[in-house]
């Protein structure tokens, strides 16, 4: 098979390393990739939501399965408009439909499907310009910590958990009326804040049957013991050691179960992933959010521990045959720390040598922002989120002291990591 996976992060050179590995695979593409990806396929420089450049590509290439890493061309509708083509109707997409990216792509959607579903969430309302009064008063009435939600996509921003009465007021108005976020804050929901620690779970779907992935924890603050901004990610950990099959239990039979039966009834045919954000309150667990899409950097500590044939499940879950499918895990922790460049999450400087990849040893190295520069044949910084390292152990210590040991070896100007990842799981 031909493969063409959209993204440019470690996620996607996750799994373009995944992919790879199958007996299945012919040619791997990436639009647009990074220096990572192209280590394992080759890189095309084709932006993931300009559908018709796709398009023309895919017919030259005769793609076969295209595997959507990012939201946004999810959320844009790459399956409707492959889909509705006469000529490339056939050609699997691995992500859900425009209609079930919502899920993911409106907040107020996802949290009117959990009340219809009763799946176990935050309660909340959702307001809108001509209903802001009313939202200051629903502020009035709840306790801190405020936590407002702007409903669209907005880059992992919008969200905001604010203690202060005056500021969350002030903060509602300049989201509703000063569009904060564009057109993603027309709506805002606000919701209860809950207390608990957070886990990320993933199925497989195609429609009607799930497999379950392994899950992970992932770690989004820039800094030590989990303070400062948010990022797209510090690095994560899989298994989750509170996850017990008591409490897997409880998020797939409350959760899992009434999601892919409430995408059902509603007519939504749902092949792809779902990314359940959840928070344990409690013994009890509760959806914080929705993705369509595998999560980043949890990629990069689930898929190492997916021993089965990705491409034969993909291939099942675009067919609907994920019934007879059985997902083989390997029972060892992995563990992945994302290394960035100095001052991400707010401004960092780009273009830095990267020295050391040689030393590497019992890791692997996912790339993010790292491109190549042949000219000099050095290889360089060029994002935020640099690389994720990942390595295995039979306990999650030693999973996590491998890749430090690692992490250590690389070496560029400004390198940043999160030494204390796990801190909250020890047990
Ligand atoms: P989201 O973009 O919905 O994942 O929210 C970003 C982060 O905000 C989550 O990962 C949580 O850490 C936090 N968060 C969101 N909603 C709540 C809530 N209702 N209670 C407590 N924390 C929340
Ligand atoms: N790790 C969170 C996300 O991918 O959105």
């Amino acid at each position: 098979m031909n493969i063409l996976i959209l993204g440019s992060g470690g996620r996607e050179h996750a799994l373009a390393w995944k992919l790879a590995q199958s007996p299945k695979a012919e040619q791997i593409y990436i639009a647009p990739g990074n220096a990572g990806t192209a280590l394992t396929g080759t890189n095309v420089p084709i932006n993931p939501t300009d559908f018709e450049a796709m398009k023309m590509f895919v017919i030259e290439k005769e793609i076969d399965m295209i595997v959507v890493g990012p939201e946004i061309p999810l959320v844009k509708g790459i399956r409707d408009f492959f889909s509705h083509d006469r000529i490339l109707q056939d050609v699997a997409v691995i992500g859900p439909d425009s209609k079930g990216a919502q899920l993911e792509g409106s907040k107020d959607f996802a949290k009117e499907f959990m009340k219809r579903h009763n799946i176990p969430t935050a309660a909340y309302e959702t307001f809108s310009a001509k209903t802001l009064a009313q939202g200051e008063k629903f502020l009035e009435n709840i306790g801190a910590p405020y936590v407002l939600k702007a409903d669209g996509l907005a880059a992992g921003k919008g969200v905001l958990i604010i203690n202060d009465l005056d500021e969350a007021k002030a903060e509602l108005r300049s989201m509703l009326v000063d569009a904060r976020f564009g057109k993603a804050s027309e709506k805002v929901i606000i919701e209860e804040f809950l207390q608990g620690i957070e886990l990320s779970v993933f199925v497989l779907t195609d429609g009607k049957n799930y497999v379950l992935l392994p899950e992970a924890k992932d770690y989004k603050r820039i800094g030590e013991n989990d303070t400062g901004l948010n990022t797209g990610g510090m690095g994560s950990i899989s298994p989750v050691p509170f996850a017990n099959s008591e409490f897997m239990d409880k998020i797939e039979k409350q959760i899992i179960q009434p999601t892919i039966g409430g995408l059902q009834k509603e007519g939504i045919d749902y092949h792809g992933f779902i990314f359940f954000g959840l928070i344990k309150v409690g013994d009890s667990p509760f959806v914080i959010e929705y993705n369509c899409r595998m999560g980043d950097p949890e990629a990069e500590s689930v898929i190492p521990r997916i021993k089965s044939d990705l491409l034969e499940i993909f291939e099942d879950s675009a067919k609907g045959n994920l019934k007879e499918t059985n997902l083989e895990i390997d029972e060892r922790y992995t563990a992945s720390v994302m290394m960035v460049s100095g001052g991400y999450p707010e401004s960092y400087q780009k273009g830095k040598v990267i020295k050391g990849l040689s030393n590497l040893n019992k890791c692997i190295a996912f790339y993010a922002g790292i491109s190549n520069d042949v000219d000099n044949n050095e290889i360089k910084t060029s994002g935020g989120r640099v690389m994720a390292i990942t390595s295995y152990g039979d306990t999650m210590d030693s999973a996590l002291k491998n890749a430090y040991k690692n992490v250590e070896q690389i070496d560029f100007e400004g390198k940043y990591y999160r030494h204390d990842l796990g801190f909250d799981l020890k047990q």
